[in-house]
């Protein structure tokens, strides 16, 4: 799922990119010519066959006032023959973030618009649109030879269903058109490859991308001699690049990410340089493919701009002949395995890089002190590469940086000062996994829109400082910050999306002026020492998914407030001194819980039934309270926890996206649960989805276990210890079959281990000691395989692998079993200390997204274009629950 969103993400950057190339200036209304009757008609009946429930075409009809139908919207004629020239209904960026668009069917009258010149329908749902009726009915050539002078045709993301070939013809391609953008509309092969060799050899502009197409590159290519930008991106290909790209002349931008080409880059460089193709690259996109080996020599691709390799199998040292390559802009070699130093000289001669990435490789970065790059750049990813201990001085001359990624470069050093003062301009800074220390300036002056800030695991201290209200993203987790964040009540207005103070040494009471903080949808306090109520306030966070507190000294009841907080995931309560009935509210109003931990408080009173509500619980943990009574039989309501398999395996509560002109920032809050047993940690992160779990353990719950929980099949923990169960182990429990996790100790059950329960194949930890358990232990290789102190304590148990055999075997004493039980007690003591726990602790997961695109450093753009993904946000989450579906 999480890919599939990315890739969307990534391809909305690309074809925005693209787009902006090519968009003409559309829309100005004209004075001087009149539609054409027959091309009004002919624009009536396409109308007619959309369904338009948005009004997108209100101003298309027949009334008097709107006879002119090359004002229509989308409508531009020639101002000379008053033909329409121009269609253009593709969806804006603001509506398709709403699902404003048009459905239905392409009807074949739009080939009666004999001038038409550029027809752009993108982003509308034709999924339903039955292709051949457009077809059949429009067989007669001579309707076809009318689209003569069409020269763009983009069709981006129209849900078409697989084009027949003939399709494609009736736009005579052959001759006219230069413009081609049928990207996104999950072609595959057989729709696509047939018509491809008719394709004009005047067409400049073929962007094929997030299709399916299949096998290897096809040799249709070959003939369009005219090509300047070829997109193949995100498709599933295979093999190398055919050896004709390197004699397409006029080939200018070649995009082949997130493809599975495979083979030697040194071979595929060579079938690259054996033309004239070397001359006239100006951007080369290979990123996420399977290309391996060394970086040959480049040296010959003198024009090249932009390069991007990032995400292959690429190993060795990095090629020197790179550094010839005065004009390149960008340079991404990240996500790959190579190896050795690079020094100043190796940058000597780029100084027109703007990009540089060269993160999570084993790299070493030799720079002096004093170096004075030739290059300004604007990105930089180092992430990961060795440079520490010293904060790079160098960085001080990149006085243009809007992003920076130095995190996990081994700093052992402060932030200089001037560091502050060249980065106001950054809006994405990454300086985690350092040992960075000393106290941080006023970060309230960084004047970007929507900065994100993480600083998490270094060494900062002193107290939190101001912090700029237009970021969406601040994690300062995992330092020394300490004293009191009351200063939050002074921050009026603000756009904060995640904010992560876990694991500092923060402490004083919460502050009460959470209204003003309502756009958050994660708040990380968790680790720290404040004190005192949690504040009423906190129920106008309307907005948040995933609330941790967990581990500070907070006391009193819940307050009923956070009711109102309906949208939340995770309520992580976890190690505070709360108290209090477990209310009623939560099951009633927190319908969406994934994970509710209460363990470690003073809860006390019975277990409400409304908490049966939390269809969509998957861990449940009231461990260590006071709370009595009984297990409600209604837990077979957890709907999560009788599926056995998860439909998500990721709990991602986060999708936050930036974007820069031709990038993606990208940030996602991963929940993981670490679940600890005999000082082994198994941590559930990618896979939190598949932890069903549900710890009662170390209260005073009485009664016998209800059978119903036998019907909780997806539980993968179930942890009822320390409690005073009485009664059989239900017979049914080998019904548990997902079960990893069993303890069933320190309570009062009588009768036999049920024999099922040697079902539980899966089984890793079992604890079934100090109980009134008797008889024989079932016989089967797993209940077997334990050691004997998960039976202890149960004096009338017999058989293995206890040492006292059972009444009906042959008994002979065991020597010395009162000196076994003593070191079973001991060894039991140790394990209780260990513990059994699940501790949840919450991470961010923060990466970026190259999108293949010349650089555009136009701001204005990125602000729109951000403001687009705003919007964008709440469908991509339905896009990947639709994914997630399709899954
Ligand atoms: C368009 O028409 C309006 C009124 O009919 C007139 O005021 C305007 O000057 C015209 N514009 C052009 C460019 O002819
Ligand atoms: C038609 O429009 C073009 C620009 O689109 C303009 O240069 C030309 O002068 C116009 N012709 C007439 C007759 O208005
Ligand atoms: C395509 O257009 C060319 C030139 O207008 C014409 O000669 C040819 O017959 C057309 N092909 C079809 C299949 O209509
Ligand atoms: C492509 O062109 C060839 C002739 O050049 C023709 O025979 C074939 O039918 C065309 N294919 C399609 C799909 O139109
Ligand atoms: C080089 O070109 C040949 C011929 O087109 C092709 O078979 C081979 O796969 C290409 N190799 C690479 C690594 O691209
Ligand atoms: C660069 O590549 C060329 C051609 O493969 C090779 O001869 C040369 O040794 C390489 N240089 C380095 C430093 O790897
Ligand atoms: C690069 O990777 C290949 C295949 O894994 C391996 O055979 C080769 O030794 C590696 N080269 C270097 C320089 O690490
Ligand atoms: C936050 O962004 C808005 C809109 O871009 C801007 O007007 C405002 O000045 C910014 N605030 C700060 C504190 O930079
Ligand atoms: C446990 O339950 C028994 C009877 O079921 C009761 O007598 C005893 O007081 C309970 N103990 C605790 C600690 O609740």
């Amino acid at each position: 799922m999480s890919s599939k969103l990315f890739l969307l993400l990534e391809y909305l950057a690309l074809s925005s990119v693209i787009l902006f190339q090519l968009e003409p200036r559309l829309g100005a209304s004209n004075n001087i010519t009149r539609c054409i009757d027959e091309e009004r008609e002919a624009l009536l009946t396409f109308k007619q066959s959309l369904v338009d429930e948005y009004g997108v075409l209100s101003s298309w009809g027949s009334e008097d006032g709107q006879k002119d139908c090359c004002k229509w919207r989308g409508v531009r004629c020639s101002n000379t023959t008053g033909h329409v020239k121009v269609l253009n209904l593709r969806t804006s960026d603001y509506e398709f973030a709403r699902r404003k668009f048009l459905k239905g069917k392409i009807s074949p009258a739009l080939l009666k618009l004999r001038g038409l010149r550029h027809l752009d329908l993108s982003k509308n749902d034709f999924g339903g649109s039955p292709v051949p009726e457009f077809i059949g009915s429009s067989q007669q050539i001579e309707v076809v030879s009318q689209l003569h002078s069409l020269k763009t045709l983009v069709l981006r993301w129209c849900y078409l269903p697989p084009i027949n070939p003939s399709f494609i013809w009736l736009f005579n391609l052959s001759t006219s058109i230069e413009t081609l953008d049928l990207s996104d509309n999950h072609l595959p092969s057989s729709s696509v490859y047939p018509w491809l060799f008719n394709l004009s050899r005047n067409i400049l502009h073929l962007d094929l991308g997030f299709n399916h197409l299949q096998g290897s590159i096809p040799k249709a290519f070959q003939h369009m001699v005219s090509l300047r930008f070829l997109s193949l991106a995100s498709n599933e290909l295979e093999g190398g690049i055919p050896k004709f790209f390197g004699n397409m002349c006029s080939l200018n931008q070649l995009y082949l990410p997130r493809n599975k080409l495979s083979g030697q880059l040194s071979e595929l460089i060579q079938n690259l340089s054996s033309g004239c193709t070397v001359n006239s690259l100006e951007g080369l996109c290979l990123y996420a493919n399977d290309i391996t080996g060394p970086i040959p020599d480049l040296g010959r691709f003198l024009s090249l701009k932009v390069l991007k390799l990032g995400e292959n199998h690429l190993n060795g040292t990095i090629n020197k002949s790179l550094s010839h390559l005065f004009k390149l802009e960008t340079l991404s070699l990240d996500g790959n395995s190579f190896t050795g130093v690079i020094s100043e000289t190796f940058f000597s001669n780029m100084s027109n890089l703007q990009m540089l990435f060269l993160a999570d490789n084993s790299l070493t970065l030799k720079l002096s002190h004093d170096w004075v790059p030739a290059f300004q750049l604007k990105w930089l990813s180092l992430a990961s590469c060795k440079m520490g201990p010293h904060f790079p001085n160098w960085l001080q001359t990149q006085n243009q940086l809007i992003s920076l990624d130095i995190s996990n470069i081994g700093i052992s050093d402060t932030i200089p000062d001037w560091f502050w003062d060249l980065s106001i301009e950054l809006f994405f800074l990454n300086l985690s996994n350092n040992h960075i220390s000393g106290k941080l300036p006023d970060l309230s002056v960084l004047k970007s829109d929507d900065i994100v800030i993480d600083i998490s695991s270094n060494n900062f201290d002193g107290p939190i400082p101001p912090l700029p209200s237009n970021s969406t993203f601040l994690n300062l987790s995992k330092n020394k910050f300490s004293g009191s964040i009351t200063f939050l009540c002074s921050i009026v207005k603000n756009t904060w999306n995640i904010f992560d103070l876990s694991s500092n040494l923060l402490s004083g009471g919460l502050p009460d002026c959470w209204l003003n903080f309502n756009s958050l949808s994660i708040l990380n306090l968790a680790n720290n020492r404040f004190s005192g109520k949690i504040p009423d306030s906190m129920g106008f966070l309307h907005n948040i998914r995933t609330l941790s507190l967990h581990n500070n000294r907070l006391n009193g009841e819940l307050p009923s407030s956070l009711k109102n907080c309906s949208k939340l995931r995770v309520l992580d309560l976890r190690k505070n001194a709360l108290f209090g009935e477990v209310p009623t509210w939560v099951g009633g109003s927190l319908q969406n819980l994934i994970i509710l931990s209460l363990k470690s408080n003073n809860f006390h009173g019975n277990i409400p039934f409304q908490l049966c509500h939390l269809a969509f619980i998957q861990v449940l943990d009231l461990s260590l309270n006071n709370i009595s009574g009984k297990i409600p039989k209604c837990f077979s309501n957890f709907s999560m926890m009788i599926q056995e398999k998860s439909s998500n395996p990721i709990i991602g509560l986060a999708n936050e996206i930036l974007v820069v002109p031709g990038y993606i920032y990208y940030f996602r809050y991963l929940d993981n649960v670490l679940l600890t047993w005999k000082g082994s940690e198994h941590e559930y992160k990618s896979t939190l989805g598949f932890v069903k779990y549900l710890d009662l353990s170390s209260n005073k719950l009485c009664e016998a276990i209800p059978e119903e929980i036998t019907d909780l099949v997806g539980l993968t923990a179930l942890n009822l210890s320390r409690n005073n169960l009485t009664g059989l182990i239900p017979p049914k429990i080998g019904q548990l079959k997902s079960l990893d996790f069993l303890d069933l100790s320190r309570n009062h059950f009588s009768g036999n281990i049920p024999s099922s329960l040697s079902l539980l194949s899966g089984l890793s930890v079992l604890d079934l000691s100090y109980n009134s358990l008797s008889g024989k232990i079932p016989l089967g290789t797993q209940l077997q395989s334990f050691n004997a102190s998960v039976y202890a304590g149960n004096l009338e148990l017999c058989g293995l692998p206890l040492p006292n055999k059972c009444a009906d075997e042959e008994s002979t004493p065991s020597p010395g079993r009162d000196d076994d039980a003593n070191t079973l007690e001991d060894e039991d003591d140790q394990f209780i200390t260990l513990g059994f726990y699940v501790s949840l602790t919450l991470g961010f997961f923060v990466g970026f997204w190259g999108v293949c695109g010349t650089l555009m450093l136009n701001r204005s753009w990125r602000y729109g274009y951000y403001n687009f993904l705003t919007g964008m946000k709440d469908w991509l989450y339905a896009a990947a629950a639709m994914n997630k579906s399709n899954l």
